[in-house]
């Protein structure tokens, strides 16, 4: 897959949550846009196959292990990409977790432990991906920051209440960041997802549990009988695939959006502006 673009050749990437779905279908397409790419998770396992496939590939990457609720493993990361690479140019806050049988609860029934969880993952591992990436960007002579946020954090969804907040502290944490950064030629944005294909989605069984919700049809996400293909409607209700997220991350860390910093890309196929998760009823 390495060598079929070059919109990121030279540069260095890091990717945090690169394990697993997202952030490891955006290591392996930077990669193949000529990116020299650090993967970072809590998953070592799956890190290291990640680099062998990007090798495979005529890629080149390394694999750091780094948890986002610890700011000194991502300080170590972002050494390793120097020492390593020479400098770090793009940095993708891709961590995150739904909260495991947090979903689908109401706020009042979440223990405080759950809610700080999910939101210390979420939103303050961004913080410490971002803080710990800084200095070496202002290093670099300038980059991009990238986030992986979510609609949620954008409309409202029942039993996601902490979800939600830390996916709209994100978006918040983007627009300051990026009126902060402007000076030191960094660019800061992020991508609002749907539903992704992704572990996440399987492992709580989240679809599951908004479909059970909706009153009136399926959420956004939601399976459909036959496949899509490029048909805009039947995609507002599929699932996308990490690369469609990936394939956003490249789009906004590539010279190609330097006219876009602060923003929040929403990739849902349309299904946020057609209401579909407002068929979630209030009282779930
Ligand atoms: N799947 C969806 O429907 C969906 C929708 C919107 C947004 N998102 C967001 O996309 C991002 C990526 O999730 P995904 O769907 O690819 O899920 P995934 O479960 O496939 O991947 C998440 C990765 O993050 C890693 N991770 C979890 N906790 C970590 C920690 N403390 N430190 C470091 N790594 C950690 C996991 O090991 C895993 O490799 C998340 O921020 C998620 O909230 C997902």
């Amino acid at each position: 897959m390495a060598g079929t673009g070059t919109r990121l050749d030279g540069k260095v990437a890091l990717v945090t949550g690169a394990a697993s779905g997202v952030g490891r279908a955006t290591a392996k397409i930077f990669a193949a846009e000529g990116a020299k790419v650090v993967g970072t998770d809590i998953d070592d396992v799956n890190g290291a196959a990640l680099v062998d496939e990007i090798k495979a590939d005529g890629g080149e990457a390394i694999y750091v292990h780094a948890n986002v609720r610890n700011y000194d493993d991502l300080v170590a990361a972002v050494a390793a990409a120097e020492e390593t690479f020479g400098r770090l140019d793009i940095c993708i806050a891709n961590a995150g977790t739904v909260g495991g049988n947090a979903v689908g609860r109401p706020m009042e029934d979440l223990s405080e432990e759950q809610w700080v969880t999910i939101v210390d993952i979420n939103l303050h591992g961004v913080y410490r991906t971002f803080r710990a990436a800084i200095p070496a960007l202002r290093r670099a002579g300038g980059g991009a920051f990238s986030s992986t946020a979510s609609i949620a954090g954008l409309t409202g969804v029942a039993g996601q209440s902490a979800y939600s907040a830390s996916k709209g502290g994100i978006i918040a944490l983007v627009r300051s960041l990026a009126y902060q950064l402007a000076g030191d030629h960094i660019r800061v944005n992020c991508v609002c997802p749907g539903g992704i294909n992704t572990n996440l989605l399987a492992e709580t069984d989240l679809m599951a549990i908004l479909m059970a919700q909706a009153a009136d049809g399926p959420p956004m996400g939601a399976p459909v009988e036959a496949a899509p293909g490029a048909d805009p409607v039947a995609l507002m209700n599929q699932a996308a695939d990490p690369e469609d997220i990936a394939n956003a991350h490249l789009y906004l860390v590539s010279d190609e959006a330097r006219m876009v910093n602060g923003q929040s890309l929403v990739v849902d196929a349309g299904s946020m502006v057609a209401n579909m998760w407002l068929v979630v009823p209030r009282d779930q």
